[in-house]
């Protein structure tokens, strides 16, 4: 059992893959902590899982990220709650709204390749770690959507915290809830609760200033949005669920593009002629062309789902009963948990040929079903901030390749694959894969650095 635990810590996919070639589809799971699940691969399964009835379906609880998220997140929330959480921040990140956060983008990528970021400039002859970038640029971005924190002390006070309080999750606090105990102030525990109180207080204290100024102080941000929204019955959110939700989205919404990102970046420099195409049809839509229609662009779009197809940042989506259901014909009952193990829908062969090759083109020949792609999950409870996050993946990497040519060092350029481990909520590379600057255009855009 616990060689299992730990083959699946190591290499999670490999993992899964053998023991599908051993036990066929559905294979049972079982996490050491949380119990066992039945996991499927297949489409068949997956469009099984996705279309059940939602009256039988939970999160799993205990969920290893309930630390992080709180316990009236919307990840956690069931049945009414859920309903009553999606419907409250659906709106906040639906399609009519992304083009409000298009310059938030394109700004927070500029500035950190002028060096206003977490980073130095991206100068000729410098060498850039990606995920440090990246992690920079997303978490600011979804800062500025949340609470429009524009680019003085406040945003530096919420980086500083939002930081800590992710590294002070680590791993084995995730897996091991037996850790999660102080010991005079000196456990991880411990450093992970001062860590969530400092946000926390950031997080009450823009509510109580917004409450007070009145909700439509600020137009634009996610915060504003929900301040102003009512439930069905007339009532508005309070402050301790708002918080939890604020957390949420914070969390779920930054790690997972900034992995996307990187990965997106390090296949690109590793097929230099899929670079080659894109890099054309980004010249030919040329410099100054609107986010929007940017986004909109069919190779970088096929671009962006090959990366999420080979490296799906959430492995894998999970669901728990609350009465009997089959799953491809094995019977379960309450309390019995069944998931997706993305990894292996996204390379069955019967729906992707030639599955572990690097071929963005696959997605021009033709469309795939909610069952077939998933690396936004799907269901009642696909992400709420998947609209959000394809626009901001597809803007920040045009933007980095229009001012930038890069080519991995060394380590990376050739030989294995980084292999992908679990960080927080999502997984990505083990270390931050790094690239050399070969050129970089200046820019004299409008950030909001320079704004200042
Ligand atoms: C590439 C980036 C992202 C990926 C791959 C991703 C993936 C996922 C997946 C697989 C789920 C679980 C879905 C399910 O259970 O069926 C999920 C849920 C969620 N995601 Fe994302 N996500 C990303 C970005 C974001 C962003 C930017 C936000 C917010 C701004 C966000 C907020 C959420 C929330 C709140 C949920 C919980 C939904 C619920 O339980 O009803 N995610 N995400």
């Amino acid at each position: 059992m616990m060689l299992h635990a730990l083959a699946a810590g190591v290499d999670f996919e490999r993992y899964f893959r053998w023991r599908r070639e051993r036990d066929g589809d559905p294979f049972v799971v079982r996490f050491p902590g949380f119990g066992g699940a039945v996991f499927t691969g297949t489409s068949a399964g997956a469009g099984e899982i996705f279309r059940a009835p939602v009256e039988l379906l939970t999160p799993p609880l205990p969920n290893p990220i309930e630390p992080l998220v709180g316990a009236a997140s919307l990840i956690l929330a069931r049945d009414e709650r859920h309903r009553r959480g999606r419907a409250l921040l659906t709106p906040a990140f639906h399609r009519s709204r992304i083009a409000h956060y298009a310059n938030v983008v394109r700004d927070s990528t500029h500035d950190e390749l002028n060096g206003f970021g977490a980073g130095p400039a991206w100068l000729s002859g410098t060498r850039v770690d990606a995920r440090i970038a990246a992690r920079a640029i997303t978490l600011r971005v979804i800062l500025e959507v949340l609470f429009g924190t524009g680019s003085g002390s406040r945003r530096v006070e919420y980086t500083a915290a939002v930081v800590r309080f992710l590294n002070a999750f680590s791993g084995p606090l995730m897996l091991l809830p037996a850790l999660r105990h102080s010991a005079f102030g000196y456990a991880p525990w411990d450093r992970f609760l001062v860590a969530r109180d400092r946000l926390d207080e950031l997080i009450d204290a823009e509510i109580a200033a917004r409450r007070t100024a009145g909700a439509d102080a600020r137009d634009n941000d996610v915060l504003s949005m929900l301040l102003a929204t009512r439930y069905a019955d007339g009532s508005a959110i309070d402050d301790a669920d708002l918080r939890d939700q604020l957390r949420t989205l914070l969390v779920a919404g930054h790690e997972t593009t900034a992995t996307s990102l990187v990965w997106a970046l390090y296949r690109l420099h590793r097929h230099p002629e899929t670079l080659a195409r894109l890099r054309t049809e980004l010249a030919d839509a040329g410099p100054d062309t609107d986010p929007l229609e940017l986004s909109r662009l069919p190779y970088l779009d096929a671009v962006c789902q090959e990366t999420l197809r080979l490296h799906p940042p959430v492995p894998i989506v999970l669901r728990r009963l609350t009465g009997p259901f089959a799953l491809r014909g094995v019977a379960m009952d309450a309390g019995d948990t069944m998931g997706v193990a993305v990894p292996l829908l996204h390379s069955d062969p019967r729906v992707w040929p030639d599955a572990a090759r690097f071929r963005p083109e696959r997605f021009l020949d033709r469309r795939y079903g909610p069952a077939e792609f998933a690396p936004y999950g799907g269901g009642h409870r696909r992400c709420v901030g998947s609209t959000l996050a394809d626009f901001e993946l597809r803007i920040v990497l045009a933007t980095l390749l229009m001012r930038t040519e890069l080519a991995l060092t060394r380590h990376y350029s050739r030989g294995r694959i980084p292999l992908s481990v679990p960080h927080n909520i999502a997984t990505g590379p083990r270390a931050g894969i790094t690239f050399n600057v070969v050129s970089h255009q200046g820019h004299s855009g409008d950030s909001y650095h320079n704004a200042m």
